[in-house]
């Protein structure tokens, strides 16, 4: 449905002009300092007891809420077993769903985001009204003074439901007494994940283990970001083959992907690599933008899923 958009009829004019090759990620940007560790295999079963499972929750959060709250959303419902759904918040418009579920086989409290679809958030990314700005260190207070900038519009969208959320967490972590809490999203909501995946690891005590996983992570923030996310909160997200998502905005604005990257090589669902370092040039922001394709950004991430609402029942 999305067969080879072209990419550059959705930059704005201001990078309309032909394009330094750097813009996503290739050749030489004036400050690189992408990672070119050579990656390591990672095989399908590590994969599937690690990252199915988020990938399947992040699924669900594009399914009609109304389906959401009774966990009756078709097949990415059916797939999680003995699921509890708690709170939800956004309306699927402006402001993007969250739902907060309790996953009582592994007593872990789950925070999905939707995302939204690869045109949408292609737009987002490239729109250069939304540059980056000082995150809010108010809500961060322990990233005072380390220069932290990230995009703004994906700051105002956390930033819309991030109180009702927090107070959702909280009041899960004691209803249930689960002692982790899974953050997941794909696309827009991969993006906001690494951001509430932060507001969660600063409010919960050391006895709370936080995991922040994404699918078709865009750049988020600076490097101090990046390395803010590397120290202090840990994302692990995958990126499927030539999705462009991953690889913008663009490292020349002074955007930097935080570390924990695995990428997937080809549909084969048997070459799975993990990247080392920030950006590392062998995995997504080694892409080839000619080669760019949209429908990886959907999936399939693993052999059967796909992001965007067509697997739910009702398709959304
Ligand atoms: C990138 O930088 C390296 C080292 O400075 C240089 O050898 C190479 O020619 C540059 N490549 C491009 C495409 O500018
Ligand atoms: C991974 O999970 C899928 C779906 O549950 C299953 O078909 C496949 O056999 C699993 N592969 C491995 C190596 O565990
Ligand atoms: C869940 O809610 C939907 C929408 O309100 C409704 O159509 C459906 O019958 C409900 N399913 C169950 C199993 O309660
Ligand atoms: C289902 O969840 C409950 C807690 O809500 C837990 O006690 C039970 O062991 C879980 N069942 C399975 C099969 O994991
Ligand atoms: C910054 O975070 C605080 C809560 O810590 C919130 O009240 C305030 O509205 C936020 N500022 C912006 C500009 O979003
Ligand atoms: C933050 O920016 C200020 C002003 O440019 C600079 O003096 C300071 O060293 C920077 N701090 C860090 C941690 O980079």
């Amino acid at each position: 449905m999305f067969a080879l958009l072209p990419l550059f009829a959705l930059l704005p004019s201001a990078f309309s002009r032909p394009v330094p090759r750097t813009i996503f990620g290739l050749g030489n940007s004036t400050a690189d300092d992408s990672a070119s560790g050579a990656p390591s295999p990672v095989s399908l079963a590590t994969l599937n007891s690690t990252l199915l499972k988020p990938a399947q929750f992040a699924r669900v959060a594009y399914c009609a809420s109304a389906t959401i709250t009774n966990w009756s959303c078709g097949l990415p419902c059916q797939a999680l077993q003995n699921v509890t759904f708690l709170q939800s918040g956004g309306d699927q418009g402006k402001i993007p769903l969250y739902y907060i579920a309790h996953d009582g086989t592994d007593n872990t409290l789950v925070v999905a985001h939707e995302g939204t679809d690869a045109k949408n958030i292609l737009s987002i990314l490239n729109d250069a009204e939304f540059g980056l700005v000082p995150l809010n260190e108010t809500r961060f207070p322990e990233t005072a003074g380390k220069n932290i900038t990230v995009h703004s519009g994906f700051q105002e969208t956390f930033e819309r439901t991030a109180d009702s959320l927090l107070a959702g967490v909280m009041s899960g972590l004691a209803s249930t007494g689960a002692k982790k809490v899974l953050v997941t999203g794909h696309s827009l909501g991969a993006a906001l994940a690494t951001m509430t995946g932060a507001l969660i690891k600063g409010a919960v005590d050391s006895s709370v283990d936080v995991t922040v996983t994404g699918f078709g992570l865009p750049r988020g923030g600076n490097e101090a970001w990046a390395d803010f996310l590397d120290s202090d909160v840990g994302v692990t997200f995958m990126s499927n083959q030539n999705d462009p998502v991953p690889t913008v905005p663009p490292k020349f604005l002074g955007f930097q992907h935080s570390s924990g990257e695995i990428h997937i090589v080809d549909d084969t669902q048997q070459n799975f690599i993990a990247c080392p370092g920030q950006d590392n040039t062998n995995c997504a922001t080694g892409n080839n933008v000619l080669a760019s394709s949209v429908a990886n950004h959907l999936g399939p991430y693993f052999a059967d899923i796909t992001f965007g609402g067509s697997q739910c029942s009702p398709p959304s």
